[in-house]
């Protein structure tokens, strides 16, 4: 006989960060376990879940203009489910309602266990509080054989003004640490070479121990290579840069979102600390480890940014010279405290500002890169270069890419080489033969 649940089929869209990421391998490993199968073919499939981000208005439209092209499939195919879940789902529920009543499930992000029970369920949405999210464990089914991600806690609790995450993932709650142990362990065990760690806000991890003791927990594992996102600066402890220091897996890398340089805009920003103190931190932790990449998130264009406010940011960004950053034009969020701000700043000024902002910070990257040229990295291969099959691509510690020659060599080898040349977004390297 015909095993109907096995010919049903689901095809999941992805947008946001790596939470999202890693939700949709256990929203993906989930599925398959309760016996549906993935499929390439949208159009195919008997249920779409959007997997969405709320962050900024971008995200959110990006995911509704994909789902006004998925209502004609559905059109043609009256069976096929619609599921969206993610940040958008928790927060806009009402607006999928009415701007998209062809939608059948609601799924939000503590809440994503719930998948399994789309087909055989009347029930449609899936948005309360979950208090056991915490002790949930998934069945995962990861995109990469030697890189994973692990979840160490959900939610957040700094309520920054402009932010929608506390809400859509609500209050901050950690993983006990047996649990992520075992997890790492068993991925270990089965040949991964690199965990991330994630978190919104990896310092506040608090169980039976806290975010040090976990990673010394972590580094008696023995992987090659650990890292986490994302810190808070307010929380970044001596005791951790000193863990980074010591435990050979942590990786020389750390994204440390600065938001502004701007005293006055951090605070409007409920960051709760200065830019003499988010500098003296950065000052201390290359102190400790020279070698060690950091990475920043920046907002231009908050409510109330003057001109005075945003050169302070670019003095921030000359002065404290980042690998690397993402930069952001402030995007209003229903709910937020900083929405109801006064002084919004008009689109063409923040357009101006984060241009500015980004050429700015263009050729910083390019000096620090230039300044790996002869020096020898440690590279773990991903795969072929995107760009050009002839090429390699492998990923510092410090999480810089480095294209070499390819000879052949699988995800996950571990590789030394010599780094020829600093590009703009990547090294070029070559392999010195071990
Ligand atoms: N507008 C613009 N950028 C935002 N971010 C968070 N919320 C907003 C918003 N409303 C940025 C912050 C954060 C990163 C993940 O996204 O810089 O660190
Ligand atoms: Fe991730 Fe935040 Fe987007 Fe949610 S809103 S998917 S937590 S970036």
């Amino acid at each position: 006989m015909l095993d109907l649940k096995m010919s049903k089929s689901f095809f999941i869209y992805t947008y946001g960060c790596q939470m999202n990421v890693h939700d949709s391998e256990k929203m993906l490993g989930t599925l398959e376990k309760a016996g549906y199968a993935a499929t390439e073919r949208p159009d195919q499939a008997d249920l779409i879940i959007f997997n969405t981000c709320a962050i900024r208005a971008k995200a959110e439209q990006k995911f509704f203009s994909q789902l006004g092209r998925t209502k004609l499939l559905k059109r043609k195919n009256p069976h096929m489910k619609i599921a969206v879940a993610g940040c958008v789902a928790q927060e806009s529920q009402e607006e999928i309602r009415k701007r998209a009543p062809y939608v059948d499930v609601v799924l939000g992000p503590q809440n994503i266990h719930q998948v399994r029970n789309i087909f055989s369920t009347p029930r449609q949405i899936f948005i309360e509080e979950n208090p056991g999210i915490a002790l949930q464990e998934y069945e995962m089914h990861r995109q990469s054989l030697s890189r994973a991600w692990v979840s160490i806690m959900y939610g957040c609790n700094n309520y920054c003004s402009y932010c929608i995450v506390p809400y859509t993932r609500g209050r901050e709650i950690s993983r006990p640490s047996k649990n992520i142990l075992a997890e790492i362990a068993d991925l270990k065990a089965r040949g991964y070479r690199e965990v991330t760690l994630l978190g919104q806000n990896v310092n506040s991890y608090r169980s039976d121990r806290d975010f040090v003791q976990l990673l010394y927990k972590i580094g008696l594992i023995g992987l090659d290579r650990v890292r986490f996102v994302t810190s808070h600066p307010r929380d970044l402890s001596p005791a951790l840069i000193q863990a980074i220091d010591e435990i050979p897996c942590m990786c020389e890398h750390l994204h440390l979102p600065l938001q502004s340089g701007s005293n006055g805009v951090l605070h409007r920003m409920n960051r709760r600390y200065t830019y003499a103190s988010y500098r003296e931190k950065v000052f201390k932790i290359r102190d400790h480890i020279p070698d060690i990449a950091i990475t920043t998130d920046i907002i231009v264009g908050f409510p109330g940014e003057s001109e005075r406010d945003y050169e302070a940011t670019i003095h921030a960004v000359e002065e404290l010279r980042f690998d690397g950053i993402f930069g952001f034009k402030y995007s209003e969020r229903k709910g937020t405290r900083a929405a109801a701000l006064d002084g919004q700043v008009p689109e063409n000024l923040k357009t101006e500002r984060i241009q500015r902002l980004l050429k700015t910070q263009e050729l910083i990257t390019l000096k620090r890169n230039q300044s790996l040229e002869g020096s020898v990295q440690e590279i773990l291969i991903e795969g072929p270069s995107d760009t050009d099959p002839e090429m390699l691509m492998g990923r510092t510690r410090t999480n810089k890419i480095v294209n070499i020659r390819n000879s052949g060599e699988r995800e996950g080898t571990m590789l030394t080489v010599r780094i020829r040349k600093g590009r703009q977004h990547s090294l070029d390297g070559d392999v010195i033969p071990g």
